[in-house]
């Protein structure tokens, strides 16, 4: 099959031919698939896989390995779609070092195909240390969910003149600097408009209105899998939070009430073949008993219930019936003691108050 991986280049080009851009997040290796099948040209490891995926309140205490981990599984699931994945909370910030440092991370160890980073004038030298060190970066302005705490919440930024002017000229600063797109998150539609219209690089919007050059969306939120939660930014464009709890309940009544597994979902012994054992035949209670007795009988039990009856080695292994260089295997786990023997340490231990 010959399948041709989308550029940072192709993804400007769409820009150029008036071609809108969509994009979506993934974090893992079966919706990776799924979003590349349907025919994506872009997919976002984003930080809100914190959210999403590992429950934290916001983006902050995901780590560059979380990153890194579902960049792989996406990566290995989409051969189409360009791989974007975001640098998490103070992987990049510190200084352009440090950036380059978790790039080479997402990329060699992730196979991420771009970088997104959030931040205007502050990162702009970063972006320009990273695009000429060859990495391919997506900026990320507006809303900037990494540093919620500072902004206060989740609210749409560049409603005044001057905040408006500060996106602009952030926005034009991280095209200087190399980037090949901007994402703008909640951000009025007339100031993304100007943006879009002033910049050569797409503009990728979420809560930013229809003139953006392309948009992206939270997969839950697409796909409605938060039950009580549906941002004014996103469309639900499938019920799955519904649809799989209601599949859910059905298997938990099949399994209680005997539907599930059928015949036709059962494996059966090929017709004609003898068994040399009782089919069905419960094993003997002592024979269970013996089974778990077997994991008691730990290398740490054994050696403490020698020190216990104050034997060495050789003399507790004459009382147990059993080589010197056997017993020093059970006591470094190298070995188990058979059945018979862990019956006489059984014995051993009640005599000293120890029975398991
Ligand atoms: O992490 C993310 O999902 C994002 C999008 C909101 C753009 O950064």
């Amino acid at each position: 099959m010959n399948v041709k991986r989308t550029t940072t280049h192709a993804i400007r080009s769409m820009k150029r031919r008036g071609e809108l851009i969509p994009m979506i997040t993934a974090y893992d290796h079966t919706s990776a698939v799924l979003a590349d099948r349907a025919g994506i040209p872009m997919i976002l490891v984003g930080d809100s896989l914190g959210q999403v995926m590992l429950g934290y309140e916001s983006t902050i205490p995901v780590t560059l390995d979380d990153i890194v981990r579902a960049t792989a599984s996406v990566v290995r699931g989409a051969p189409r779609a360009l791989v974007v994945a975001d640098l998490p909370f103070m992987t990049y910030q510190e200084s352009p070092a440090q950036a380059m440092q978790s790039a080479a991370r997402v990329m060699q160890e992730g196979g991420a195909h771009a970088v997104k980073l959030e931040g205007g004038s502050s990162v702009a030298d970063t972006v320009r240390r990273l695009c000429d060190a060859g990495v391919a970066v997506m900026g990320h302005l507006g809303l900037t969910p990494q540093s919620l705490n500072q902004i206060g919440g989740y609210r749409v930024q560049g409603k005044d003149e001057g905040s408006a002017a500060k996106l602009m000229s952030d926005a034009e600063l991280l095209q200087a600097a190399g980037a090949f797109a901007v994402v703008l998150e909640l951000v009025p539609a007339e100031v993304a408009a100007a943006v879009t219209g002033r910049l050569g690089i797409p503009t990728i919007g979420i809560g930013a209105g229809p003139a953006c050059d392309g948009q992206v969306q939270v997969w839950h939120d697409l796909l409605g899998l938060i039950p009580d939660f549906q941002p004014k930014h996103a469309r639900r464009y499938a019920e799955l939070s519904g649809t799989i709890q209601s599949a859910i309940v059905s298997y938990i009544n099949d399994v209680k009430e005997r539907r599930f597994p059928s015949d036709d979902e059962t494996f059966h012994i090929p017709a004609g073949t003898s068994m040399n054992f009782e089919v069905g035949k419960p094993p003997a209670r002592e024979e269970v008993a013996a089974v778990r007795a077997s994991f008691a009988w730990t290398p740490e039990r054994i050696r403490t219930l020698r020190e216990d009856l104050r034997l060495t080695q050789a003399a507790m292994s004459e009382k147990v019936g059993v080589a010197k260089n056997n017993l020093s295997a059970w006591e470094r786990g190298k070995n188990r003691p058979s059945l018979r023997h862990q019956s006489t340490l059984d014995s051993l231990a009640r005599s000293r108050g120890r029975a398991p």
